[in-house]
């Protein structure tokens, strides 16, 4: 039995207090689709959704898929590889520097087929249907469908080609700056690694605000823990 705040987002009940860390966090604004598990068959984003709402519901989370998900690695092949260095490797953080135009078209052509998988279920032309977080909706008639519940009719779709990207101003995380929902969580480290000791000291390193000047070594007296 648990007790938490009917407000608390079903993302951090699951996580925090019920360790099914398979569901991940990312934007926390309902963006990106990282959080989604399915209540009662549909998807829903669980960063948005607070769990007063889901009581009585069936949660399944990724951990109720496991051994339906067959995982596969990428073969040894050149567009595989790393642009930048020219190997079948990641390192660091290159992947959006070096592939961004592969990336957008991954990203644009999955979602023309999960549209068109929509649109084939509902029997209607793809150009009334758009996708947004997480879902595949119908214009005319508001009906969705998640992303998971599209995705095995998608794969079965022919790859297209040619495919329209986003346009840089319909961008809806990039470019703009958002407010974490977990930020002062975060700040007054209600989340993340928490070591709760009387004798445990936090050290951190602090920048010189200005070129030139010495960096002073900080310690942070356990009292923010
Ligand atoms: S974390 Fe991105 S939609 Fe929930």
């Amino acid at each position: 039995m648990l007790t938490v705040d009917s407000e608390t987002p079903l993302h951090w009940v699951l996580r925090e207090q019920l360790g099914l860390t398979g569901t991940k966090y990312s934007c926390g604004i309902a963006e990106c689709g990282a959080c989604t598990v399915h209540l009662d068959g549909e998807a829903r984003l669980s960063c948005v959704t607070p769990v007063g709402e889901v009581a009585g519901t069936d949660i399944i989370t990724i951990e109720g898929f496991y051994g339906q998900v067959d995982v596969q690695f990428a073969p040894a092949e050149a567009m595989y590889k790393n642009p930048a260095f020219n190997t079948q490797m990641t390192a660091a953080s290159t992947s959006v520097r070096t592939s961004w135009d592969i990336l957008r078209k991954a990203g644009a052509t999955a979602r023309e087929m999960l549209i068109a998988a929509a649109a084939g279920t509902w029997n209607v032309p793809a150009g009334q249907c758009r996708a947004e977080t997480g879902m595949v909706i119908h214009n005319q008639s508001q009906r969705k469908l998640g992303y998971g519940e599209l995705a095995s009719k998608a794969a079965q779709l022919p790859i297209p080609d040619n495919v329209t990207l986003k346009k840089p101003e319909d961008f809806r995380i990039i470019g703009h700056s958002y407010l974490r929902l977990d930020m002062m969580a975060r700040i007054y480290a209600m989340l993340g690694l928490i070591i709760n000791s009387p004798d445990f000291y936090i050290d951190a390193l602090s920048r010189a605000a200005v070129l030139g000047l010495n960096l002073n070594l900080l310690q942070i007296v356990g009292s923010v823990l």
